[in-house]
């Protein structure tokens, strides 16, 4: 049997790096894009190709998906430090892809978007993410949109806190999330390609305060919990104030502040535990 072919943007990411992976266990044929190729050098084994390319430069997409039944794409901008903004790369990056793909006569384009985007376009790096959405729905392409809530690669700020000695939470801690790794959301992310739905949010198996999370960070560590918060009103104060020097990262702080001050619950899937996750850290 030939097998489906699909083109994997992100790969070079926590998330993208899982459904590449997430893929190839289900017999495709699995071309990565990467801007750094360098960074799959540990992955070349279990992957068919890799391309280097720039998403924000259309010329050097021009063939990238030639061939390719499927474009997954989790490109978007989350720690990396440039001058490219949200709509640099989240919006127009993807955007740029997504022509290319349509010319190619791709069939599915699978985008990783946040949960509860379509309640938060007030948040810049949400308006990009679900400003490319508005872009693929308006197209003829056939298309998924995951928004999960947050990752486990990003609740790792809060063990670097712990090992820091203290953690500091945004308001009283007591609002509620349930991550997910990077593993369990490739499953929804694969799964999409045959699915109906069109619009699917997801999160992880277990509902935990962001108080929690930080006294099981502290515990895997063996370490005495020491926790502070931060008023909300002072979080947006400060965001807005460091917008006026960077407006990025005043923009970072606001969707940090929001992520933590209101319950981010989402239909829960997949097995991993927070606590193997931040046992998995210690050793780093
Ligand atoms: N982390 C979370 O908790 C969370 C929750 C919900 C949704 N999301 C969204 O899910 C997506 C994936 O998240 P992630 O944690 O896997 O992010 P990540 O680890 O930072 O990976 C992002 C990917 O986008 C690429 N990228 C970033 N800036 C780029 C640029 N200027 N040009 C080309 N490629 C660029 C990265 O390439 P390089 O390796 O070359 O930088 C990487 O492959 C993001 O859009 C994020 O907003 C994240």
């Amino acid at each position: 049997m030939i097998p489906r072919r699909v083109l994997v943007a992100g790969a070079t990411g926590y998330l993208g790096r899982f459904v590449a992976k997430e893929f190839k266990s289900r017999g495709y044929y699995v071309r990565a894009l990467a801007r750094s190729p360098h960074k799959l050098d540990d992955m070349r084994g279990e992957l068919d190709e890799i391309v280097a390319a720039e998403v924000t430069d259309p010329k050097s997409i021009n063939d990238v998906c030639d061939g390719m039944e499927v474009v997954f794409s989790s490109i978007g901008i989350t720690k990396q430090k440039s001058k490219l903004t949200w709509k640099d790369v989240d919006f127009q990056g993807n955007k740029n892809l997504l022509d290319v793909a349509r010319r190619t006569g791709v069939q599915k384009f699978i985008y990783v978007s946040v949960f509860n985007g379509p309640d938060l376009r007030h948040l810049e790096i949400v308006k990009a993410h679900e400003g490319f959405v508005d872009v693929l729905k308006a197209s003829t392409m056939n298309y998924a949109v995951i928004r999960p809530t947050g990752f486990f690669s990003d609740m790792a700020e809060f063990f670097e806190m712990a090992r820091r000695g203290r953690v500091y939470l945004v308001g009283s801690g007591e609002d509620r999330v349930n991550p997910i790794h990077g593993a369990d959301l490739a499953v929804t992310c694969v799964d999409a390609v045959d699915g109906e739905r069109q619009e699917i949010d997801v999160g992880g198996p277990e509902i935990l305060t962001y108080r929690e999370i930080a006294e099981l960070a502290f515990r895997v560590q063996g370490k005495p919990v020491r926790i502070s918060s931060l008023p909300v009103f002072a979080m947006r104060l400060v965001s807005s104030a460091i917008r006026v020097f960077s407006r990025h990262q005043g923009e970072l702080l606001a969707f940090m502040t929001t992520a933590m001050t209101g319950d981010v619950v989402a239909p829960r899937t997949g097995q991993r535990k927070l606590e193997a996750y931040f046992h998995g850290l210690c050793g780093q």
